[in-house]
């Protein structure tokens, strides 16, 4: 009996950490939205029996409970330090709206490398790097932090990326993927395909900008930032490109079909749970609401309590002249002059709200995880982008049918209500969101699957470097030709010029004949 206990035992402890890996996720970009994306995929995996340990912003408020364990280091120092820059420069976000891509793309490169430093140099992560452990793999989200990828090589493991938004030529570039800027835009615009001529001039621009300057600046910055707070960090240059994998939060059904090497893989909408109870209030407010409900939510990053007050008062009194009910992510107290068919609430659980077949209507800022859940449930959008990669998805959702953009400098009475009715009353737009909706849905497996799979696959074959692709190892002059179309330019000139010679010296020595033929008869 005792024999057949100890055996068991040792098959419970061998079935649990036989596979059990430890795993380290570093997302520390202090976006509320990234930090979900990336507790989900970190959570999932504890859940599935590995080892946790994730570096963030803000941890969980209750530690999970989950088959593997899972450990929290809070970096509370890169929220205080934005905290203080808004102050400063009294940083409202919408005056972003209109930002130029390239002082965008500064701004970025320059400020979030500055945020993000105190990672690590925060004490709890010293610790850690200055302990004994390792890990059976790294996951770092690709944010302007590059640095943090130097984590993988100190804790001798193969290092996972992982993308909050669809490609862009952050991730093209440490991967070795194609992304011909004749028909994918930069993140920082806006433009749809076909791209005119000048959009493909101005992406070409700020592509090169964009690439001259992480090299130039932001790179050398980032390098710094490990040798100084990583004792014997490699270079920044031989972590940046070895990364065995990149998870894509983005499908096809969502962004534009792209190529992919082979360790890119899609993984859009795995954050997206199936939808729960709603609060007791909530359920009846959507339930009574006959002539179905719009749901409007600026995100996590914008307050729609910073909205001046004369784009609010036209907004309210476009709310305040429709039949349909208004739920409202309102972060404030009050709202003067509130309409008596609008619902206001601090935090509203998105998805399931979503959810109900109530809500006709979402009007959001045209952020990742709003577009995707969206999609997930197929309602169409009235979108107010303002930065980042809000103006793509919109114009995406535009291009698609399933959604209207409102730039916020056009908000008024009149425009928003023109545009309300218009996808209200239009069947188009749901019809869209419907047909879009199912074909995210249609999958072999769920996206959450598929993202344990792949971080499982990188632990078994030791960071998979069959699946890097030789491009990587490319200077650029080789990657791009150059060379090749040099000599061909180079041949077919000499061949040109020997041509040219030859004909004119035949020409020559023929007139020359005929000249003295001439000359000769006189
Ligand atoms: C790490 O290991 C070394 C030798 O193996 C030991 O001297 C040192 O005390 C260990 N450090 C910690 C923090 O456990
Ligand atoms: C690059 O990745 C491979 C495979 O994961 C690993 O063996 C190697 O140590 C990594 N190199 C650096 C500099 O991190
Ligand atoms: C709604 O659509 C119908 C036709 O489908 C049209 O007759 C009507 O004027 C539209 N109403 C509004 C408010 O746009």
């Amino acid at each position: 009996m005792k024999n057949v206990v100890t055996v068991i035992l040792i098959l419970l402890t061998t079935t649990h950490c036989g596979s059990c890996a430890k795993i380290l996720g570093v997302f520390s970009a202090p976006g509320r939205s990234h930090y979900f994306l990336g507790s989900a995929l970190m959570k999932a995996l504890a859940e599935n029996g590995h080892d946790v340990t994730m570096i963030s912003s803000f941890g969980e408020k209750k530690p999970p409970k989950t088959k593997g364990t899972y450990r929290d280091i809070v970096v509370t120092e890169v929220l205080e330090n934005i905290q203080e820059m808004q102050k400063q420069q009294k940083m409202n976000m919408f005056d972003r709206e209109n930002m130029n891509p390239f002082i965008s793309t500064v701004f970025l490169g320059y400020m979030m490398p500055k945020i993000l430093e105190p990672t690590l140099q925060n004490k709890e992560v010293q610790e850690l790097i200055h302990s004994n452990e390792t890990f059976d793999v790294v996951i770092v989200e690709q944010f302007m932090n590059d640095g943090e990828k130097a984590l993988a090589t100190h804790f001798k493991a193969p290092l996972i990326v992982m993308s909050t938004v669809g490609t862009n030529f952050w991730i093209n570039t440490i991967v070795g993927n194609p992304g011909p800027l004749s028909y994918i835009p930069m993140v920082m615009v806006e433009y749809s395909v076909p791209m005119t001529f000048c959009e493909r001039l101005t992406n070409t621009l700020l592509y090169v900008f964009a690439q001259t300057f992480f090299s130039l600046v932001v790179h050398p910055n980032q390098n710094a930032n490990i040798k100084k707070n990583i004792p014997n960090g490699p270079d920044l240059s031989d972590v940046l490109y070895n990364a065995s994998l990149v998870l894509m939060n983005s499908h096809p059904s969502l962004n534009q079909p792209v190529p992919y090497v082979p360790n890119m893989i899609d993984i859009g909408g795995f954050h997206v749970k199936p939808s729960k109870k709603l609060p007791q209030d909530l359920q009846e407010f959507l339930d009574n609401a006959k002539d179905g409900v719009i749901y409007f939510s600026m995100g996590s990053n914008l307050k729609s309590a910073d909205f001046p007050p004369e784009k609010r008062d036209s907004i309210l009194r476009a709310f305040s002249k429709l039949k349909e009910q208004v739920l409202w992510k309102w972060e404030e107290d009050v709202l003067p002059g509130q309409p008596k068919n609008v619902k206001l609430s601090k935090w509203l659980p998105q998805q399931d709200i979503l959810a109900h077949p109530n809500v006709k209507l979402f009007i959001t800022h045209g952020g990742f995880l709003s577009t995707t859940e969206t999609v997930y449930y197929g309602v169409p959008i009235l979108a107010i982008p303002i930065f980042g990669d809000q103006k793509l998805n919109a114009r995406t959702a535009m291009n698609n049918g399933f959604g209207l953009v409102l730039p916020y400098s056009e908000i008024t009475e009149e425009k928003l209500t023109q545009s309300i009715k218009e996808i209200l009353n239009n069947s188009k737009y749901k019809e869209n969101a419907k047909k879009i909706s199912e074909n995210f849905h249609d999958r072999q497996v769920s996206p959450m699957e598929t993202a344990i799979y792949w971080v499982e696959y990188v632990i078994r074959h030791k960071g998979a470097p069959h699946l890097r692709v030789a491009a990587l190892d490319l200077p650029w002059y080789q990657y791009y030709l150059v060379d090749v179309i040099g000599f061909l330019v180079l041949v077919s000139a000499v061949i040109s010029y020997i041509s040219y010679y030859l004909v004119r010296t035949v020409c020559k020595k023929i007139c020359n004949k005929r000249k003295s033929k001439k000359l000769k008869k006189k």
